[in-house]
C-alpha cells in the first residue's frame, strides 16, 4: 500500500477530536479576527497576492533542520541562536496561520486542526528544548536537549505533511480559477432573471450563463459588469452576495472584489476574481468574453 494510504486513514481518523476542536477553535479566532478585518488582510497576504502562511511557515523548517545538523556536529552556541530563531519563526507562521484558519470549513478544517496541534506540539517540545540548553549552558550536557529537539523536528515534519495536503489535497487557500482558461470568442450570454422590460434587473447580483461558465452580473445603468461567480478564495456564488460602492461581497466569509477589474480589496482572498467585458449582440441580448487577466 502507497504510504499516503497510510497516512491518509491515520490523518482521517482524527476526525473524532479534530473536528470538535476545529469547530471550537474557529469560534474564537473568527471572534478574535472580525473587529480587525485590516489585519487579518495583512495576515492572509492579499497585500502579496499569494498566502502569506505558505511563503512564512518554509522557514522554520529550514532553520530546525539546521539545528540538526548544528547539534550533530558540536556547535552549541550556533545551535542554540537557531534554535531561538526558528521558534520566533514559528510564531510568526502560526499567527498568518491562525487567520487563514478562522476563514476555513469543513474537512479542511478538521485537518488544518491535526496540523495546528502537531505545530503547537512541536514548539512546545522546542521550548522545553531550548530551556535544557539554557540551563545546561555550551558546555553542559545536551543530550536530552538535542534529544528533545530531534523528536520536536519529527513533530514539525508531521505537520508540515499534514499542512500540505490542507493546500494540496483539499484546495484551501489555491485559487478557484487556477485552471480556468480564457477565449478571445464572444458567447451568448444568458441571464437566469430578467426585469419586466427583458433588461438585466439593476441593484443586486444577477446569476448568468456563458458556456460552460457561470458569472455574477451586475447592471449599473446601460453597463453591465461581470465577474466569474465562483468566489476565488473557496467557490461561494458571488451572486448571492451584495454590491456596494463598485464592488461584490461574497456572501460566505466576506471577500470583495471591485466589479470593474476583479480585484481582490478585502480577503480572505488574495486572489483577483476574473473580469467578464460584455456587450448587446445583434439580434438582442448579450454576449461575453473573459477580459485577459
Ligand atoms: S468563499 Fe470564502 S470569501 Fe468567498
Amino acid at each position: 500500500m502507497p504510504m499516503n494510504r497510510v497516512f491518509d486513514r491515520l490523518i482521517a481518523a482524527q476526525a473524532r477530536w479534530a473536528r470538535p476542536l476545529g469547530d471550537f477553535n474557529h469560534r474564537w479566532l473568527a471572534a478574535l479576527f472580525r473587529p480587525v478585518p485590516a489585519i487579518a488582510d495583512l495576515l492572509h497576504g492579499r497585500w502579496l497576492g499569494h498566502p502569506l502562511h505558505s511563503v512564512l511557515t518554509d522557514a522554520p523548517i529550514g532553520i530546525m533542520f539546521m539545528l540538526v545538523v548544528l547539534d550533530l556536529i558540536r556547535q552549541p552556541i550556533a545551535a542554540d541562536l537557531t534554535l531561538v530563531f526558528g521558534i520566533l519563526t514559528m510564531l510568526a507562521a502560526a499567527v498568518t496561520g491562525a487567520a487563514d484558519y478562522s476563514q476555513t470549513d469543513g474537512t479542511p478544517r478538521e485537518r488544518a486542526t491535526v496540523h495546528s496541534t502537531l505545530m503547537v506540539a512541536a514548539l512546545l517540545v522546542y521550548a522545553g528544548s531550548l530551556a535544557l540548553r539554557a540551563g545546561a549552558g555550551p558546555d553542559g550536557e545536551r543530550g536530552v536537549a538535542i534529544g528533545l529537539s530531534v523528536v520536536g523536528f519529527v513533530i514539525l515534519a508531521a505537520g508540515a505533511y499534514v499542512g500540505g495536503q490542507v493546500v494540496y489535497l483539499f484546495g484551501n487557500m489555491v485559487s478557484r480559477h487556477a485552471f480556468r482558461g480564457s477565449s478571445a470568442k464572444w458567447i451568448a450570454l444568458e441571464p437566469a432573471e430578467l426585469d419586466e422590460h427583458g433588461g438585466i434587473p439593476e441593484g443586486r447580483p444577477v446569476k448568468g450563463r456563458l458556456g460552460i461558465n457561470a458569472l455574477a452580473l451586475v447592471r449599473h445603468g446601460d453597463r453591465i459588469l461581470a465577474v466569474h461567480d465562483e468566489c476565488a478564495h473557496a467557490g461561494e456564488p458571488l451572486s448571492g452576495g451584495s454590491v456596494d460602492d463598485g464592488t461584490i461581497t461574497c456572501p460566505w466569509h466576506g471577500s470583495r472584489f471591485r466589479l470593474s477589474d476583479g480585484r481582490v480589496v478585502r480577503g480572505p482572498s488574495v486572489y483577483d476574481q476574473p473580469v467578464y467585458d460584455v456587450r448587446r449582440r445583434d439580434g438582442g441580448g448579450w454576449e461575453a468574453r473573459r477580459r485577459s487577466p
